[in-house]
């Protein structure tokens, strides 16, 4: 929205979302964290652009996202969607709620989606689960606010299930997973993301759902598609999961241009005439 209140055209909406699956039209979504790279995204024509609580690996270095704070997250989405808003502001904005910013009560989530909400101009929240909070989804889209859902490996309960394997291998947890998609979209969320299950079920679920799939690790049947923007900028060497393609190595860039800034400023090539006053 702009200040007037109106949309402005070609932002990305939870309705052309849905336009799109209807249409056969994938949909692209990437995580970001900062200015910069929203603008980046924004401009390259990501439809979605998500402040993923990935950012507690890939920003700040823990080994999980559960230590991430909703008061770092909602730091990540104001200098997202300052980013989209000083571009195309096309893209799409969803903030992750983080680790117990919503499993306590209904009444706390929807709390928290609200400050999330209104701190800055996002377009919706994301939430990791299934039948389990499946009325604090209704709950939150109730008041307005667009929910996308989480199924398949979901990392804030990485201590539950001990590791990052793929998940619902088994009848019984794919099943399960079906059912959970089923019961997200009956609440009210308007597109769920599928992380690292099997092609094949990735696929049973996107056929029998009128809401987007937006798959990670999941195949491509999917709607769309989403994946960490430092993954697939080749930003840490040390990760190198199946379901990631690399598109660049800004690890070499950057350790390239630093190692010839060190040499410059060593051997006082730098500041030359014209870089100085
Ligand atoms: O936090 C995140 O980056 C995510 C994506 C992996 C979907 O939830």
């Amino acid at each position: 929205m702009n200040s007037s209140g109106q949309q402005k055209a070609a932002h990305v909406t939870t309705r052309r979302l849905l336009d799109m699956k209807q249409n056969g039209e994938k949909i692209s979504m990437l995580t970001a964290y900062d200015y910069n790279m929203a603008r980046i995204l924004d401009r390259a024509g990501v439809d979605v652009l998500l402040v993923g609580d990935s950012a507690s690996n890939v920003f700040s270095g823990h080994s999980t996202t559960l230590p991430i704070t909703i008061e770092e997250m909602i730091y990540h989405a104001k200098a997202v969607v300052r980013g989209v808003h000083d571009e195309s502001g096309r893209a799409m904005v969803v903030i992750d709620m983080p680790f117990m910013s919503y499993q306590l009560s209904g009444e706390e989530a929807l709390r928290n989606a609200g400050k999330i909400m209104k701190e800055h101009e996002c377009d919706a929240v994301k939430l990791e689960g299934g039948r389990v909070i499946a009325d604090t989804i209704k709950r939150i889209t109730d008041v307005g606010i667009p929910v996308m859902g989480h199924l398949g490996l979901m990392p804030q309960s990485i201590y539950k299930y001990g590791s990052y394997r793929v998940r619902a291998q088994e009848e019984r947890e794919a099943e399960q997973l079906l059912e959970d998609a089923r019961i997200i979209e009956q609440a009210g969320a308007f597109a769920v993301v599928l992380e690292k299950i099997p092609s094949a079920l990735a696929s049973n679920v996107t056929s029998s759902l009128t809401i987007p799939t937006i798959g990670i690790g999941a195949g491509v049947a999917c709607d769309g598609q989403v994946l960490v923007v430092n993954d697939i900028l080749g930003l840490n060497r040390e990760f190198h999961p199946r379901f990631v393609r690399q598109y660049a190595d800004l690890h070499s860039v950057i350790s390239k241009a630093a190692r010839q800034y060190v040499e410059d400023v060593r051997a006082g090539s730098f500041p030359s005439a014209d870089e100085s006053y």
